[in-house]
């Protein structure tokens, strides 16, 4: 039992933690972003957690012809007896079907079709209409030891992309009805010891969860976990760390749930030892020993203290781990390894949100978990290196709209330091959401960063009725029993005057800044945050917007008509100390929603990276507001050769005193800046450079040129990391850009640059952030948007050097340069797999 009260909470903060990576500022470095893959994953003995992710076969199937669909109901009378399921066992012959290792997304792969019922997703042909690229099978074989016999073993899929049925040697394992919940199977009875299992999911994505690209498939990983009968439940240990309030320690309840599925009843205790960062002992817990009936389970508490602890922030992401093991008849049966971080947080009303006593902004950005190239199925690394792109413009918390996010995305906020709020997608009462609910809470209440957890988002049918009142309310119940120590809130954009927000512990809103004092006037109690602001919409690189080509210039000055730009919206939240900061909509361009043009756009153009991460220029805006680096950034680029003479609007984004600004050396005045604001001239262009200086205190600090260039003349490659782990899943990210004569970036380049991989890896992806680009991002070609394109190149197991070329085609390209690049993918220890 947790000793604090839902009071509690809602006046205190509370715990929780991550691992040491220094802040990565993206600019100018991007070649040193850093993409470790974690072991926060790894099992501890006796237990093993062994990755299914390689050497799946696929198939689609079909959403309406069963004869099409392998004769899955054909008849109606497939699920008549437990296992008559032919397509997983050995008498199924998938010699014929693709290779390929997960994650996987087939969403990605699809092409793109003109239907305005698919826009919202990106017009990928899933849905009933489309019943021939809306169902996939995959089919796995694996062996089991003999001496597994007496293990319990679970089969777990982090997610998937959509409704699930799994079989597993002719039997019927169960089903999974949402896109982003994990889901497990017990599959000890089922397993053929000593012998060949044959596994098979058929995934099918005719219904979608949201409105947004979701993917397709099984694009996030599988696991087979295998434990001694007497173990440890599912995501049942919990630390929690109390108020700093008093003392030099963090305190730390500690809790968890032990399950006898064994044949005799069993006496056992749970030891807890708490390890910082570099593996130390700092703290020690046990329990009283409980007998556990046949098939029944114990909870167990305890305590510790942490002398002087760590703490977590997002520039301190310390993070410690409890080693939990259950002890029974003198031997350890089971124990796992819980990440977890110190840290306090605390919900004011008047003053905003606080970290560690200390008050902080939350600088923040809502994201899907789409990228260029891989769709929904995101590499470790990848997720890494979209937090730190967001880390490089100061941003500190990132809303995961509107899902719950992989276990990767959350392990890497932890171990890099980014605050979430944390958002579940069903919001609902009934099993589904409760089931959806209960599983992110339980899988990620440990983790540090997260600061908050979102129980829906502008639920417009259900907010202003009795029925929302009542289901907001059992949520909230619910989530509080199984997390005391954070607060719940939803993203409200309507009802503000209903019984609904009244409910939550943090009022979030959603736009509607003409709302947002007077509600707090009526609702001072109520802390207060942006759940999704902004947004600014903007296509990178571009300077005039013009409806017939879907571009839209990237100079603050657009936004939906619910929308507000950045420099409104932050403003806003800057200016008012009890608002606890926001959540810009979007961090990352994502697929699908492609506002405000429909078709040929197939992405978002919300800001303020686009679909690859190259950062649109308001990504300088935040940087100079929320960074704590001076800043200046001036745009557009200089290449106008056909508006010689015609006015030009000049931005700079800075927070500097002062910025003086030249054109081909002759001054055209200095501005000083005012906080939150860009400054602007209006020049007559002349070909040459357009300069910046800007000064602090009177001094000249930063200075930033645009200049004319010649035409594009070679090709350039820039990795992210040119050294990754040989573990067939790391990748290294690629920017590939051109460069005239004098070695300049060109940044209006289209050319369609060619690319060869070989050696030691594979391209899995490529993108140019173009949100009108319909060439394929499983091609080994792309055409530059911009001035950019990406490339990202995943590593085999066997360590050595992947070559990745770049070349244009002789015709119709006007021939470039070519490039070469060489990652070095070095040996480490592959996780275990089965
Ligand atoms: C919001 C919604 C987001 C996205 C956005 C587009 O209302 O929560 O998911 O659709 O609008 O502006």
């Amino acid at each position: 039992m947790c000793p604090l009260t839902r009071r509690d909470v809602l006046h205190a903060g509370v715990v929780v933690s991550a691992s040491s990576l220094a802040a990565t500022s993206l600019m100018g470095r991007a070649n040193q972003l850093f993409a470790e893959v974690p072991e926060t994953f790894a099992a501890v003995p006796p237990r093993e957690r062994l990755l299914m992710d390689f050497g799946w076969k696929f198939q689609f199937g079909h959403g309406s012809d069963p004869a099409r669909d392998l004769g899955f109901g054909v008849k109606q009378e497939d699920f008549a007896k437990s296992g008559d399921f032919k397509f997983a066992t050995e008498k199924f012959d998938d010699s014929k079907w693709r290779v390929l290792n997960l994650p996987h997304d087939w969403a990605v792969e699809l092409p793109f079709v003109r239907d305005d019922n698919l826009q919202g997703h990106g017009y990928k042909p899933l849905g009933r209409s489309y019943p021939e690229t809306s169902v996939g099978w995959y089919r796995r074989t694996f062996e089991i030891p003999e001496n597994d016999r007496g293990r319990r073993i679970v089969l777990e899929f982090d997610g998937a992309f959509r409704d699930t049925l799994v079989f597993l040697n002719g039997y019927f394992l169960g089903r999974n009805n949402n896109g982003y919940a994990p889901f497990t199977f017990d599959v000890t009875d089922f397993l053929n010891y000593g012998e060949k299992n044959y596994l098979m999911a058929r995934v099918d994505a005719s219904f979608g969860d949201g409105w947004f690209y979701e993917g397709a498939g099984l694009y996030r990983r599988v696991w087979l976990t295998k434990t001694d009968a007497l173990h440890l439940g599912q995501w049942e240990s919990y630390v929690r760390s109390a108020r700093q309030t008093r003392g030099t320690g963090g305190w730390l309840y500690l809790g968890t749930l032990v399950k006898n599925q064994g044949t005799a009843p069993e006496n056992c205790r749970v030891r807890w030892q708490i390890l910082d960062a570099n593996g130390a002992v700092v703290a020690k817990a046990d329990t009283p020993t409980q007998t556990i009936s046949v098939d029944g389970s114990a909870t167990f508490t305890s305590s510790a203290n942490v002398l002087n602890p760590a703490f977590w922030s997002p520039e301190t992401p310390n993070l410690y781990s409890a080693l939990v093991s259950v002890e029974a008849g003198g031997k350890v049966r089971d124990a796992e390894r819980v990440s977890f971080g110190i840290r306090t947080i605390t919900w004011d009303a008047d003053k905003g949100f606080f970290l560690n006593g200390k008050s902080v902004k939350l600088k923040g950005t809502c994201n899907h978990q789409d990228h260029a190239g891989v769709g929904a199925a995101l590499p470790d690394s990848l997720q890494a290196y979209r937090i730190n792109v967001l880390k490089g413009m100061g941003s500190n918390a990132a809303r995961t709209s509107h899902n719950m996010p992989t276990p990767e995305w959350v392990d890497a906020c932890d171990r890099l330091g980014m605050m979430m709020m944390c958002e579940t997608r069903l919001m609902s009462s009934n099993a589904e959401g409760m089931l959806q609910l209960e599983t992110m809470i339980k899988r990620y209440r440990n983790s540090p960063s997260i600061v908050i957890w979102s129980m829906g988002n502008e639920e417009w049918v259900m907010m202003p009725q009795l029925q929302g009142v009542r289901v907001i309310d059992t949520m909230i119940q619910r989530t509080h029993e199984l997390d005391p120590t954070r607060l719940c809130t939803a993203a409200v954009n309507q009802s503000f005057e209903s019984h609904f927000p009244e409910q939550l512990d943090v009022m979030g809103f959603n736009y509607n800044l003409g709302v947002i004092d007077a509600w707090h006037k009526a609702h001072p109690k109520t802390p207060s945050v942006g759940s999704e602001t902004a947004s600014t919409v903007s296509t990178r690189g571009t300077y005039q917007t013009d409806q017939l080509r879907n571009w839209l210039s990237a100079y603050d000055l657009n936004h939906p008509s619910w929308a507000e730009l950045a420099e409104e919206w932050w403003k806003f939240y800057a200016t008012r100390e009890w608002l606890a900061g926001g959540f810009a909509w979007t961090g990352f361009d994502y697929r699908g929603e492609p506002t405000p043009y429909g078709w040929p756009s197939i992405n978002s153009q919300f800001d303020i990276v686009d679909m690859c991460g190259f950062p649109k220029d308001n990504y300088f805006y935040y940087k100079a507001w929320w960074g704590d680096e001076p800043v200046l950034h001036l745009f557009p680029h200089w290449n106008w050769e056909e508006r010689e003479g015609e006015t030009i609007s000049v931005w700079v984004h800075s927070n500097l005193d002062e910025v003086e600004l030249f054109l081909n050396g002759k001054s055209l005045g200095s501005k000083k800046v005012q906080p939150y604001t860009h400054l602007e001239w209006k020049v007559k262009y002349e070909s040459g450079a357009i300069e910046a200086r800007g000064s602090k205190n009177g001094k000249v600090v930063l200075t930033e040129k645009r200049e004319t260039t010649g035409d594009a003349e070679s090709i350039k490659l820039i990795a992210d990391r040119t050294t990754i782990d040989a573990n067939g899943e790391d990748v290294a990210i690629v920017r590939v850009e051109v460069l005239d004569p004098e070695g300049r970036h060109v940044p209006t380049a289209s050319n369609q640059i060619s690319f060869k991989v070989s050696g030691e890896g594979v391209l899995i992806g490529v993108g140019n952030g173009d949100p009108n680009c319909q060439e394929s991002d499983k091609d080994t070609k792309r055409s530059l948007f911009n001035g950019l394109a990406q490339v990202i190149l995943q590593a085999n197991k066997t360590p050595g050097t992947i070559t990745l070329e770049a070349y244009t085609e002789p015709w119709p390209e006007p021939h470039l340069n070519t490039a070469k690049l060489e990652i070095t993918t070095k040996k480490v220890e592959l996780r275990p797999a089965v």
